[in-house]
């Protein structure tokens, strides 16, 4: 198995490696790998849906998470898909974020596999949270330290949609007001294996600090959100299909770029479950 980095900031690719047949060294190899780089990618895979989820399980327990329709079929699957004909609609995760992070226990990682991918257009980009955090200067990261912020799901409460307007492939929940419950995490939060702090706020969820209103929090958290994606941070993946990419939205945020107009796009995702962020 070859596993060689992407980008400065994160992101390695693994070669030589088929992910339906791992064995139990190869797979803490790609363990390793994954707290070392934040994201990976494995091309020409040919995984079946239970395939994923039984690669899925290896990383931790399967999380169903709420608000997106997952396929009647595979219930821990959800299919991101954007039609060809659907021209200028919002895409799922077309703003930077790290997945559902306003639930208590926000998922650890995510997997992404690509079935069908535009001609050009349509990759993702991650961003490397520890980097954000260790750039900061030192009296920022004294502050930030005691702070926590309130996430909550408003794509999908009362005020909902913007994020996803337009979509027919994708089965949103919105106007739920259990969606607009607020969740305070740790602005800082320190990884359970690799024991450093990732920066943990994002543009999608999370609305303010806690004891601070949104209008006191907003010129912070701004900043906050453009240092957190700065160019050097990141890496870019160019979808092709078979491609898998396994990120980890502790120390991660991504984003789907919505550049494909006129092509159809479909990804199955899958999600692990995480701790309560400390
Ligand atoms: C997501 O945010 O999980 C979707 C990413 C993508 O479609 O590239």
């Amino acid at each position: 198995m070859r596993i060689e980095p992407v980008a400065g900031g994160l992101g390695a690719e693994i070669s030589e490696v088929d992910l339906a047949r791992l064995d139990d060294a190869q797979f803490a190899q790609i363990r390793r790998a994954f707290t070392d780089h934040l994201v990976l990618f494995v091309r020409r895979q040919q995984l079946q849906p239970e395939q994923q989820v039984a690669v899925t399980r290896r990383f931790g327990p399967v999380l169903r998470v709420p608000y997106v329709a997952h396929l009647q079929e595979h219930p821990d699957i959800i299919a991101v898909l954007k039609e060809a004909d659907e021209r200028q609609i919002s895409t799922f995760g077309n703003a930077w974020h790290s997945d559902f992070s306003f639930l208590e226990e926000p998922p650890a990682g995510s997997l992404l596999h690509a079935l069908e991918v535009p001609p050009y257009g349509g990759d993702t980009l991650w961003s490397n949270m520890y980097m954000a955090y260790e750039t900061l200067s030192e009296g920022m990261r004294r502050m930030l330290d005691g702070l926590k912020a309130v996430h909550t799901g408003k794509p999908y409460g009362k005020e909902g949609g913007a994020g996803i307007k337009g979509s027919r492939s994708i089965q949103i929940t919105r106007g739920d007001p259990a969606a607009d419950r607020e969740t305070a995490h740790p602005v800082v939060r320190t990884h359970p294996e690799s024991g450093r702090k990732a920066l943990f706020v994002n543009a999608i969820y999370t609305t303010r600090f806690e004891g601070m209103t949104e209008a006191e929090s907003r010129p912070l958290l701004d900043f906050l959100f453009e240092h957190a994606i700065r160019p050097e941070f990141t890496c870019r993946f160019r979808w092709s299909p078979g491609a898998l990419a396994i990120w980890d939205n502790r120390c991660t945020l991504h984003y789907a770029v919505n550049d494909y107009d006129g092509s159809r796009r479909l990804l199955h995702r899958t999600t692990f479950a995480g701790e309560r962020p400390a």
